[in-house]
């Protein structure tokens, strides 16, 4: 629970739902690129005072694919557009450590804060699928090497945004100064995979440098959150484990010498809402009706890093060996299959409504109350909301949900600030090189 007693609000946009079906139901735009529904949440998301508009990443696809990894805007791109309108919200996206360079995402993050005003928010990830190596030509690396990679990535970026001072764009036209002498400090940086010697070619962020997310819940995936990140998105399914990844990250957080506020930790959830729990219930039905089997046990299949295609539906989940490409949320889907004795059509379901992440199916109370509980019990300090589809179950989480969570002093009623920092209530880092009177590295 976050020290001011409020939870954070993310909105995790997927143009065609994050339901696999979701795209049919007759109160959904199908999604593809289209802005003026990106436009419509985004609006919608500040109306309901979020803090965060986040967009999520893969590269190579194919035909049985989730809808919503097919079809869709470059996120950077879309981000700017949408930072022209908005005022408040935070504008977050992920960008991959194991398919990118640091100055290229050094870049991109301090242009869209430039550009919005401090609203930009990173989130880490080391793409976990192999199939993402296709489209680059490349062998796809281990878990732990991609591990290995992200953390030098990250240093890379945080040397990158910590190229010049805060006051280092004087642009004195009558001295004709338009950057103080002094003021950079290009980075230095000489890792095992990148070698980075050269400064960043824009202003210090408004943000001091972009809020940074982190989205593996791995053992190295929370080492690297605990060491950097500033909110974490996870899956989590029982408020009990929730509780306890929640305790374990958190206390990861000392030995960096970080306060436990300085992390958020943000798990997706998905809400199916209707006017009381039967029409939710009926909704989650008709949206199951339409899922087509196939595409649902290739999303299976992706998460697990086995293919399913060959196993008796109606039968146990089988065990598997430890999937070396999203391990968390492998073993997340495992343990709730065993847990709940499901069979693997079960499986299927569920993966295919909200991919292992906290469902409630009900009423807008029954939801609000289920987010209440989580939070004040220590298991996030707030939530990454998966709506099945959109427009129409985000509209309604916003009119119906975020009054009654506003009523009960949950959530905000006006933001606090303009960045996204003032928002999450997260500090301006100051610059590494702040107060030192050396410039050798000019
Ligand atoms: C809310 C959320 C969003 C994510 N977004 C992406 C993404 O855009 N691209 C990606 O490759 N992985 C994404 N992931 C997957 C994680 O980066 C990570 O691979 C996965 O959680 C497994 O992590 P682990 O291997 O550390 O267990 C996301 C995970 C979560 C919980």
């Amino acid at each position: 629970m976050n020290a001011d007693g409020r939870m954070r609000l993310g909105v995790f946009v997927q143009a065609a739902g994050h339901h696999v079906a979701g795209w049919r139901h007759p109160d959904a735009i199908p999604g593809g690129p289209d802005l003026s529904l990106m436009r419509h949440i985004a609006v919608t998301a500040e109306r309901g005072k979020f803090d965060m508009f986040f967009l999520a990443d893969n590269f190579a696809t194919g035909y049985a694919e989730h809808p919503s990894s097919i079809g869709k805007f470059e996120p950077i791109t879309l981000l700017s557009v949408l930072s022209a309108h908005t005022t408040h919200l935070g504008l977050a996206a992920t960008a991959s450590t194991t398919y990118s360079e640091p100055y290229h995402v050094a870049r991109a993050f301090a242009s869209l804060d430039h550009l919005s005003g401090g609203r930009a928010a990173w989130n880490v990830v080391t793409s976990s699928y192999p199939k993402n190596g296709r489209v680059f030509g490349r062998e796809h690396p281990s878990h732990a090497d991609r591990y290995a990679i992200a953390s030098e990535f990250v240093e890379a970026c945080l040397q990158l945004w910590d190229s010049w001072d805060d006051d280092a764009f004087v642009m004195d036209k009558a001295r004709g100064t338009f950057v103080r002498p002094g003021s950079l400090h290009a980075p230095d940086f000489h890792g095992e995979h990148f070698t980075v010697t050269g400064g960043l070619n824009l202003p210090r962020c408004p943000q001091g440098h972009p809020v940074i997310i982190q989205a593996g819940s791995s053992a190295p995936g929370q080492a690297l959150a605990a060491r950097t990140a500033e909110v974490v998105f996870t899956a989590q399914n029982d408020i009990d484990e929730a509780r306890a990844f929640y305790r374990a990250l958190k206390g990861q957080l000392a030995p960096h010498g970080r306060g436990e506020d300085t992390l958020k930790i943000m798990p997706g959830f998905m809400p199916i809402i209707g006017r009381d729990e039967a029409e939710a219930r009926a909704l989650f039905a008709e949206l199951n009706r339409t899922l087509d089997m196939k595409q649902a046990n290739t999303v299976l299949s992706d998460r697990l890093g086995t293919d399913m295609s060959g196993h008796d539906l109606d039968g146990p989940v089988p065990d598997l060996p430890e999937s070396d490409h999203l391990k968390s949320r492998a073993k997340l889907l495992l343990d709730t299959a065993r847990r709940e004795g499901l069979t693997l059509r079960d499986l299927c379901y569920r993966v295919a409504a909200a991919r292992g992440h906290m469902m409630v199916i009900g009423s807008a109370t029954q939801v609000a109350d289920a987010m209440e509980r989580w939070f004040r019990e220590g298991a996030a300090d707030g939530f990454n909301l998966m709506p099945p589809f959109f427009p129409g179950q985000f509209d309604a989480f916003v009119d119906q949900v975020v009054p009654i969570l506003q009523q009960r002093g949950l959530v905000r009623r006006e933001y606090e600030g303009t960045t996204l920092r003032d928002n999450l209530g997260l500090a301006r880092p100051a610059n590494r090189h702040a107060g030192r009177m050396d410039s050798a590295a000019e």
